[in-house]
Formats: C-alpha cells, sequence, structure tokens
C-alpha cells in the first residue's frame, strides 16, 4: 500500500459518473476516521492539507500521520496540497512527497494564472506529481447572487479549455456556486449546471473539481447548536446537486467543513452530557467515530464511489 497519484482514480470515476472524496485533515483523529471509512467502503481516497493545516500541525507530522494510516489501515491514500497560493509551496510539497498538489491562482488574471500555474506543473510533472489548478473565483460568504456579479466569477468555458490546453494541468476547479465554509446560500441554493455541462463538453477528459463541496449536514448544526453552540443560518450544496455535478465531470469533491461540524458536534455533545469528564480521549473517540460515519455516508450515498478500488 503506498502513496499514489490521481491519474488512475480520476480516469476511473470519469468514465463512470461517480467523484472521489477529498477530505481536509488536520490531526490524528480526522485522519483515522477518514481512513477507516474509506478501507470498509473498499473506495478510493484524497486526503488535503491546507496552509492552515501545515500551519496548526507541522508539515512532517500530517506526512508522517499519512504514512502511518497508509500502514496500518494497508490503504492506498493520494496526498494533496490544498490552495497553494504559490510556487514555493507546491515544490516543497513535492519534495516532501506529496502525490498531488494544486497551485490556486484564481485570483490572479488569466495570463498570470496560466504563467504560474504551467510553472508549477512542469516542476511536479518533472517529479512524478499531479497538479490541480482553479479557474474563476468561488464565490464568498458575502457573495451577493446577482447575475452580473456571477457571471464576472464563474469560470468562463472558453478560457478553462484554453488554460487547460496552454498549461497542462491535471484537474481543474470551477467556480459554478459553491462557496467555502459553512454559509453557501443566504436562499435556495443555486449551481450553474449548464455552465459545467459546456466545460464538460470542451474539456471532456479533464477532471473537474468542485471545492466548497460540503453539504453542512443540518443535523450536525442543530447538535452543535443543541449543545451550546450558535451556527444559526448555515447552509450547504444539497447532496442531489452534489450527484449532478457527478454525471457532468466531476470527479473530485472537496469536504472540509462537515468533518468541522461532526467533530464538533460530537465534542460538544460529550462535554456537556459529562461534564465531569476532562480526559481527551473521551470525547475524541466519539469525535473519530462521527467523522467515520460521516465520510461513510458521503462515499456510499452522494459520491457513489463505493467498492470502485
Ligand atoms: O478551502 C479551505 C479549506 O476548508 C481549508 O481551510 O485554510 O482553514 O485549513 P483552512
Ligand atoms: P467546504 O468548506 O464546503 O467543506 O469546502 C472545502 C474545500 O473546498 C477545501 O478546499
Ligand atoms: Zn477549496
Amino acid at each position: 500500500m503506498a502513496l499514489i497519484t490521481t491519474e488512475e482514480m480520476f480516469k476511473k470515476a470519469l468514465a463512470s459518473d461517480y467523484a472521489i472524496g477529498a477530505f481536509n485533515v488536520n490531526n490524528m483523529e480526522i485522519v483515522q476516521g477518514i481512513v477507516e471509512a474509506a478501507k470498509s467502503e473498499k473506495a478510493p481516497l484524497i486526503l488535503q492539507v491546507s496552509a492552515g493545516a501545515r500551519n496548526y500541525a507541522r508539515p512532517a507530522y500530517l506526512v508522517k500521520l499519512v504514512e502511518a494510516a497508509i500502514l496500518d489501515a494497508e490503504v492506498d491514500v493520494a496526498l494533496h496540497l490544498d490552495h497553494g497560493a504559490d510556487f514555493e509551496i507546491c515544490k516543497k510539497c513535492v519534495d516532501d512527497g506529496f502525490t498531488s498538489v494544486m497551485i490556486d491562482g484564481s485570483k490572479y488574471p488569466f495570463e498570470e494564472n496560466i504563467a504560474l500555474t504551467k510553472q508549477v506543473v512542469d516542476y511536479a510533472h518533472d517529479h512524478g506529481v499531479v497538479v490541480e489548478a482553479e479557474l474563476g473565483k468561488l464565490a464568498g460568504v458575502e457573495y451577493d447572487v446577482k447575475v452580473d456579479a456571477r457571471n464576472a466569477s464563474f469560470t468562463v468555458p472558453s478560457e478553462a479549455k484554453e488554460f487547460v490546453e496552454r498549461t497542462g494541468v491535471d484537474s481543474l476547479a470551477v467556480a459554478i456556486g459553491t462557496s467555502h465554509g459553512a454559509y453557501k446560500f443566504s436562499g435556495t441554493p443555486y449551481l450553474d449546471f449548464k455552465r459545467l455541462a459546456e466545460i464538460h463538453d470542451l474539456i471532456p477528459d479533464t477532471p473537474l473539481v468542485l471545492h466548497g463541496a460540503s453539504t453542512v449536514i443540518p443535523e450536525f448544526v442543530d447538535k452543535c447548536n443543541k449543545y451550546g453552540g450558535k451556527i444559526p443560518g448555515a447552509q450547504g450544496v444539497p447532496e442531489d446537486m452534489i450527484k449532478e455535478a457527478c454525471k457532468h465531470g466531476v470527479c473530485k469533491v472537496n469536504i472540509d467543513t462537515d468533518l468541522r461540524l461532526a467533530m464538533t458536534a460530537e465534542i460538544r455533545k460529550y462535554l456537556v452530557e459529562h461534564p465531569e469528564e476532562f480526559d481527551p480521549r473521551k470525547y475524541l473517540g466519539p469525535a473519530r467515530d462521527a467523522i467515520r460515519e460521516m465520510v461513510t455516508h458521503k462515499i456510499r450515498d452522494v459520491l457513489n464511489c463505493s467498492n470502485t478500488k
């Protein structure tokens, strides 16, 4: 069992309309909960590390945790850098043994995004590592859903084709209406599936990536709030919309917020019900179990990638 790239898993997913979960990891319990779910579901797995995760846990710990999980659970894992901001962090992760990196040049003008992405692609490919890039800007939490603003930010299909051809990037994150965090829509959820289908038609062999894809599972929000949390108005991407996206070339679905909510809800519940308890294992154990159950649900019922290994 080993660290692997996403090449083969994306090829199969693209041909069969399912997607692979890319789950953000920050500590041991999160890694273990996710890996246990993927193992029991016989599902391909991407574990991803953000710059924030690297700062929190420190890079060596995260790489070693994932290596330990591979040994212990006997699974293959793609280890991915999430939202690499510049060439240097991508290079560092390639050198550290990551099998996939994201260069997020979405904040730059088109030509600059191409130049930066190409620089990362050249280095990563020389080292057997695959690259994800992003074109179009994801909506912010405060995003005002007006058509003009939407058109200005969402990925332009013709640009996506040119971008992929000129950079040689392996997968592309697209902006079609999702956003990061727990507050994705202020009204009715809307994703631009027509745009997604156009992009997929123009670059049918390029795996597409959906960021900001947490469902913000109401059960966990409610549990947080029942046990002292204050998370009003949270709203995520409905599961049916994730399933629909998988039919239009989306092969990688990024999930972080649902992990945070599952974990926090369980810890809140445990501590409120056991106010005398102060052994971290007592509440981190149930939190790990909650992550395993939530990830199992995603893999089995939403991403449809159980038994695809
Ligand atoms: O895309 C953002 C991910 O949820 C990572 O979040 O930067 O707080 O680790 P973070
Ligand atoms: P969520 O905040 O919807 O979980 O998105 C996570 C993500 O896109 C990580 O890159
Ligand atoms: Zn993201």
